[in-house]
């Protein structure tokens, strides 16, 4: 009762808090004036490159589904999203938007009555878009064909199905703003700079997130955990791992083609690569890695909290049977020296994926195995077996425990109930 008390007290607040402290920006959104553009082939063509780099299209597809006419289901910590129709067709999709309502949406977070939008579409990078890009990527929307298809609600936990607690969210944790160059840097640093925290949206897996599901600006891609899909992304700043201070073009190649000599994607960087980053242009992916490597080092996320805690002894146990399941299943193609064979197996040796705080990327893949994506540039990936049929938790624990305390490696060791909650992690 005292809870329930709680919640109508402070959602009441809340509502207070909005109407007193809403500020003229949002009633009165200063809309960036449109730039007319002499070649509209040309901007649609524009249009159609930012939005691959963007990745619209996978999020507003369903599986199997007519491209960009929505129906994919997301799901997150806080219940299930639906993404909606973004064709042009006039009565279920864009069709009747203007050019300043999709800037609005873009930049501001706000549908086209005003309402504002979860921030899992990622208008807190888009925002940083310039307002002629935004006007491109409308131009390329409206040239693709209409689909009839009406926007399914989405699925969400009380109380993030208050959406209009965004308005409270938006006030609190968001600043639109475009991208400002950095004079002091290249333009390739700017351009990279651009296309990571604005149309690339990396920080929305690589940055980690307070308890609402906002960026900690503090840990800008210092690495981040993806919400409820049970995924790790490392740290993009430069830190001394040898995967990313290996030259501005070896990750310019693994951004392109899903590999390098070192390593390869996997997970969902697999359908980043997939569905957007193996359509840049080399010269962005390298202004891409001309901008990650200059980052300063920044602190990683702390291991999760919930990490069973492993004595020496039984690590010294897991070693051993790690040592003897690596030599017999994975040396063949990793080699004994962890080193990998270049281009083919990733090396396991100063891998941010094995080194990473928190086990679960290494976990998941020795339970489900894994394929690059297969690129233009790279059409036949090689891939990796999936040992949850043979191996029982202790053993993967043991090989992962093996991995990480391997080769120079230092990290954790990992307990057997450790490995059995991703046992049940969807394998995609
Ligand atoms: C990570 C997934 C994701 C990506 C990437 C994404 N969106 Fe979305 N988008 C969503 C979701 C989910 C919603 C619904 C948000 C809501 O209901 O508040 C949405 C809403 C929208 C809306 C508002 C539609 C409406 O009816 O109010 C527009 C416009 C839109 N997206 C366009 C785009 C464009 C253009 C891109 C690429 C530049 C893009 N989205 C990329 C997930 C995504
Ligand atoms: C949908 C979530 C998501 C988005 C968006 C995303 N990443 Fe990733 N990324 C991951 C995950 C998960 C991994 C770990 C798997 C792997 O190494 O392939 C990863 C791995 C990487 C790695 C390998 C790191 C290493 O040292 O091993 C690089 C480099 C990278 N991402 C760059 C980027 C860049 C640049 C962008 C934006 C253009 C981006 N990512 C956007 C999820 C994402
Ligand atoms: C048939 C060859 C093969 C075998 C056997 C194999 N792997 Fe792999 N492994 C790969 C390939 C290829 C990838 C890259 C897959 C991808 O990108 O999805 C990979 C990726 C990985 C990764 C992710 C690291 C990264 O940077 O991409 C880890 C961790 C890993 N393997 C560990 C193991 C362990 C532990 C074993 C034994 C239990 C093993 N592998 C057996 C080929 C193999």
């Amino acid at each position: 009762m005292k809870k329930i008390f709680l919640w109508i007290v402070s959602l009441g607040a809340l509502a207070v808090a909005i109407v007193v402290l809403w500020p003229a920006y949002y009633g009165n959104p200063s809309v960036e004036t449109s730039v007319p553009v002499a070649d509209s082939t040309a901007q649609i063509a524009r249009g159609r490159y930012l939005a691959q780099v963007s990745d619209c299209m996978a999020c507003h597809t369903a599986r199997g589904g007519t491209p960009f006419a929505g129906g994919r289901a997301i799901k997150t910590a806080y219940g299930t999203f639906v993404t909606p129709n973004i064709t042009p067709d006039v009565g279920t999709g864009l069709g009747s938007w203007s050019t300043d309502d999709f800037w609005r949406a873009m930049h501001l977070g706000r549908s086209r009555d005003g309402h504002p939008l979860y921030p899992v579409f990622p208008y807190t990078d888009y925002t940083h878009i310039t307002r002629a890009d935004a006007d491109a990527i409308y131009a390329y929307l409206r040239s693709i064909p209409p689909a009839s298809a009406p926007n399914q609600p989405h699925a969400l936990h009380f109380p993030y199905d208050q959406r209009w607690l965004m308005y409270a969210w938006q006030r609190v944790y968001f600043t639109p703003a475009v991208y400002q160059p950095d004079p002091q840097q290249s333009e390739a640093w700017n351009r990279g700079a651009y296309l990571v925290n604005g149309a690339g949206h990396c920080g929305a897996c690589h940055t980690s997130r307070n308890a609402m599901g906002s960026a900690l600006s503090k840990s800008a891609l210092a690495g981040g955990f993806l919400v409820a899909q049970d995924w790790y992304a490392p740290a993009l700043d430069q830190t001394p791992s040898a995967s990313r201070s290996a030259a501005a073009s070896e990750l310019a190649t693994l951004l392109r083609t899903g590999t390098s000599a070192r390593h390869s994607v996997y997970g969902p960087m697999s359908e980043v690569v997939f569905g957007s980053l193996q359509y840049l242009r080399n010269e962005d992916a390298l202004a891409i890695a001309d901008y990650l490597n200059s980052l300063p080092q920044s602190e990683p996320p702390p291991a999760p909290a919930d990490m069973a805690k492993v004595s020496r002894q039984y690590t010294g146990e897991l070693m051993r049977r790690g040592a003897q399941l690596y030599h017999n299943d994975c040396a063949a193609c990793h080699q004994v020296n962890g080193a990998g064979v270049r281009h083919i197996y990733p090396a396991l040796g100063a891998n941010a994926s094995v080194l990473a705080p928190s086990p679960v990327n290494a976990i998941r893949m020795v339970l489900n195995g894994g394929f690059a994506p297969a690129t233009a540039l790279n059409p036949r990936p090689f891939g990796m077996p999936p040992f949850s049929p043979s191996y029982s938790d202790s053993d993967v624990a043991a090989v992962v425990t093996y991995m990480r305390q391997s080769w120079g490696n230092d990290a954790s060791a990992v307990a057997p109930q450790d490995v059995a909650r991703f046992r049940s992690a969807p394998v995609d």
